[in-house]
Formats: C-alpha cells, sequence, structure tokens
C-alpha cells in the first residue's frame, strides 16, 4: 500500500494505551508463535469489503457496523456468537427494506478485544490498581495478579477468534442466514403489544418476500435469499499482535492485517504521528477512524492524507461518535474539511460513545432515547450538507441483557443490576437494537423520499 513501509513502523512512534509487558522474553515468543499461524482472514475478503464500503459511501449500499464492546473469554460460546449474528441479520433486513439497498454487515467479532481506558488505573475500596485493558491483554478481576498484561492472552484471543470466525462463516452460508428464517424472528418482535409502531413495516416486508416466492423467487432458485456475506472488524490497539498477524497478499504484494476484515483506529489513538496511524496505513484492509468532538480539522486532513494517500474508494469510514445535542457543533466542520479535500470517505455514526452517562444507582448505561437522537442528528446534518450518512456502528448483543435504558421492553435505572453482564461500555440488547434498525430504516426511507437537493 504505502512504499518502504514496514510492519515493525510503529515501534519507532510515540504509543498510547498499549500495555508494558514486564516479562519481555515471553512476550517476543508469543509473536513468533502468532506469525507461524495462519491468518484469520483472507486479503481478498477484505478487498471485496472494500468495494462494498465504496458502494455505501456513494449510497449505494448502507453500512450496519455492530457487536459487543469487548469480546470475553468468560463469555465466549455458540449460544452468543449466533444471538448477536442473528440479530444483526434482522436489522440488516429492515434496513435493507428501508434504504433499499443491501446493507453491508460487519462485525464488532472475533477479535475485539483490546479497550482504550479513560485511565491508567482504577481504584476500589481504597485499593489501586492497573485498569482492565480488555481479555486479549489482562484481567478483569480486580486483584494485583490478573491486572498484570499477559502476552498468553493473545494465544487465547487469536485461538477464540477463529473458532468465532469458523462459526460465523458457517451461519452465513449454511441455511441458518435464509431471509425467510431471518425474517419470520422479527415477525415474533413485531407481535409484542408495545410493538404496533413497528408492525406495518414488518409486514411490508413479508409482502414484498410472498411477492418474490409468488414470482418464482425463493431460496432455491436465488441462492442470495440464504447465504450472506459477513465481515469482521475491531480496534487495531494492540498493535504486537496485529503486526504478529499482519501478512502479505500473495496476490497484490500488499500488507494486509490478518487479524480481522476491517480494523479501526480508536478516538484516544488517532494521533496523526503515533503508533497506530502508523501500523493502519500500511495495510490494504478498510480502515475506520473515529472522530470525536476533539477531532480538529487540521487533524482529520492530515490522516485523510496518511491513511487514503490514493483517495482510494472504501478504504476509509470516518466513524462520527460526539454525543446527541452535539452532532452539529462538529459534525458539519468535518464534513467541510473532508468536501474540501474531495476525499473519498464514508461516514458512519457511533451513536453509542458520546452518550455513556452514569446512572443513580452508579451503572454506566446509555439511555435508548440519546442514541436515536445521535442518529437523527447524524441524517438531518448531512441532509443538509448534501452529503450522504452511509452506515450506523453500534455497541449491542443479541441477549436480553440491561445495560442501556429505555426501547420499548422500558429498561429502567433500577433494572441495570439485572442482567449487566458487559466487561466493558453497556450495550443494546436484542430488542433494543432490533428497535432501534427499525427507526433508522424508517428514517433512511423518507430521506429517501425527499427532493435531492441539485447542484446549480
Ligand atoms: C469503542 O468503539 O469501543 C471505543 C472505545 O470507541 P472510541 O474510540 O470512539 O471511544
Ligand atoms: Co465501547
Amino acid at each position: 500500500m504505502t512504499k518502504g513501509w514496514t510492519k515493525t513502523d510503529w515501534r519507532v512512534k510515540p504509543r498510547v494505551q498499549m500495555p508494558d509487558y514486564p516479562d519481555q522474553s515471553a512476550l517476543k515468543d508469543v509473536e513468533a508463535q502468532l506469525a507461524k499461524y495462519p491468518p484469520l482472514v483472507f486479503a481478498g475478503e477484505a478487498r471485496k469489503l472494500k468495494k462494498q464500503l465504496a458502494a455505501a459511501a456513494e449510497g449505494r449500499a448502507f453500512l450496519l457496523q455492530g457487536g459487543d464492546c469487548a469480546e470475553s473469554f468468560s463469555e465466549f460460546s455458540a449460544d452468543n456468537i449466533r444471538d448477536t449474528f442473528r440479530v444483526m441479520l434482522q436489522m440488516a433486513v429492515v434496513l435493507t427494506y428501508g434504504a433499499k439497498v443491501p446493507v453491508v454487515k460487519v462485525g464488532r467479532m472475533a477479535g475485539q478485544f483490546a479497550k482504550p481506558r479513560s485511565a491508567g488505573t482504577e481504584v476500589i475500596g481504597g485499593v489501586e490498581l492497573p485498569s482492565y485493558r480488555g481479555d486479549i491483554i489482562n484481567g478483569f478481576d480486580f486483584d494485583a495478579g490478573s491486572r498484570i498484561p499477559d502476552p498468553q492472552r493473545m494465544l487465547q484471543a487469536y485461538t477464540q477468534s477463529a473458532a468465532s470466525l469458523n462459526l460465523l462463516r458457517a451461519f452465513s452460508t449454511g441455511g441458518f442466514a435464509d431471509i425467510h428464517r431471518v425474517h419470520s424472528w422479527t415477525l415474533g418482535f413485531a407481535e409484542h403489544d408495545k410493538a404496533e409502531r413497528y408492525r406495518a413495516l414488518s409486514n411490508r416486508i413479508s409482502d414484498a418476500l410472498d411477492f418474490m416466492s409468488a414470482a418464482g423467487i425463493t431460496s432455491d432458485t436465488a441462492p442470495s435469499l440464504s447465504t450472506v456475506d459477513f465481515y469482521t472488524s475491531h480496534e487495531a490497539l494492540l498493535l504486537e499482535y496485529e503486526e504478529a498477524l499482519c501478512r502479505i497478499d500473495s496476490i497484490t504484494g500488499q500488507p494486509v492485517a490478518g487479524s480481522g476484515h476491517m480494523i479501526w483506529i480508536g478516538d484516544r489513538t488517532r494521533q496523526p504521528d503515533g503508533a497506530h496511524v502508523e501500523f493502519c496505513r500500511g495495510v490494504l484492509n478498510p480502515i475506520g477512524l473515529k472522530c470525536g468532538p476533539s477531532t480538529t480539522a487540521e487533524d482529520l486532513k492530515v490522516l485523510m492524507a496518511k491513511l487514503n494517500p490514493g483517495n482510494e474508494a472504501g478504504r476509509l469510514t470516518l466513524i462520527a461518535r460526539f454525543g446527541a445535542g452535539k452532532v452539529g457543533d462538529h459534525l458539519p466542520r468535518l464534513v467541510k474539511t473532508v468536501q474540501e479535500e474531495g476525499a473519498n470517505v464514508l461516514w458512519s455514526c457511533d451513536p453509542m460513545h458520546g452518550n455513556t452517562i452514569k446512572a443513580a444507582s452508579g451503572y454506566k448505561t446509555r439511555p435508548f432515547e440519546s442514541v436515536l437522537r445521535e442518529v437523527r442528528e447524524f441524517f438531518a446534518i448531512h441532509a443538509a450538507e448534501g452529503t450522504i450518512p452511509g452506515g450506523v456502528h453500534f455497541e449491542m448483543t443479541g441477549k436480553d441483557v440491561t445495560e442501556c435504558t429505555g426501547g420499548l421492553r422500558a429498561v429502567t435505572d433500577e433494572d441495570l443490576s439485572d442482567r449487566y453482564h458487559t466487561a466493558c461500555d453497556p450495550r443494546l440488547n436484542a430488542s433494543q437494537a432490533l428497535e432501534l434498525a427499525f427507526l433508522v430504516s424508517e428514517e433512511l426511507s423518507s430521506r429517501r423520499d425527499e427532493p435531492k437537493r441539485v447542484a446549480l
């Protein structure tokens, strides 16, 4: 991708949010072992995803990216993977109907283990210990031993990612993802007495499927109705792991991150001269870049030039995460910067990370209304600017957890303690995630019907 780049160049750049491993020789052993393991993804798949993201940037597709804030070793099970995959498929069908374009499905799955933290240490009951940084780095339990960074954890994360990806690939093509099946689950959701608002849309999807069957378009005649493309993504935070899984694409001769199809750079690690940008700029995968309130136009210009010097379509996704009520303060200036640079980017909205609050009960939560409000603001601003809102990015799970408040089944502050299972940030549960898909779908279809702005 970038001439003269090597996968170790990040090592001489300033690094933040990465652990200092006390046992360097154990670290070297793990890196050597991982470097011999097969990559988790094939470069051709990353290139295919890039093409689909290029279509989303032009409004010919729509990106749905979602999954856990942090995957964990203890919550690893076939059921959890299946349930998150299932709700993402349901959301994709609902969004496809509203947007009338294909939905590109990218899980925050099979590799989303490393977490940036707002503080380096955590204090509980007067005891101060290093913060938990995700299961690939150290342990969640609040004791000194667990919090020591252990390189062996990278091997377990690799194995878990490989097994997750294997199951996701099987679900994607083995019949589980059949659109009729997926829609039948959604009909179940729409039967809920408070889901009346969503029943009409859900019935229209049923009608469309019935019409297609009557016209001879079934899963037998059209295999695209029973299989899906499903991609994986994670924040490329732990660069020793990323470097060890970096490979050369045999077709193009370019370096590729073998750890997942798409990787992103977080809001805390996007320093233009930092280690994370240095690593990501050299691999051919689609790259996400989180843009928060502190993203300056100047930085964005440099970052776009570094991460996408050839201005390749589908290469760079800007993931806006400002917080409800703040999108108007920041998105227009960044949209303007992108336009001034003539940069090809896909705009996606992460309405999670700017909307985390502490509930009276002490739990970190996110109100459903704030999440929805940020998405709506994102759409409204793109409509006003004449640019394309090409995707959404959610922290969500297929399980019935109580981590975010609100939604039609109305999780309250008092309910949060019932099933608060996240290893990091609060996730939308299956019902909240699907409800949000219905609301975004309504938004997409109403905006599609609006007269387009014409350049005079
Ligand atoms: C995340 O996506 O989990 C995350 C930490 O986001 P951000 O970098 O935008 O804060
Ligand atoms: Co998060």
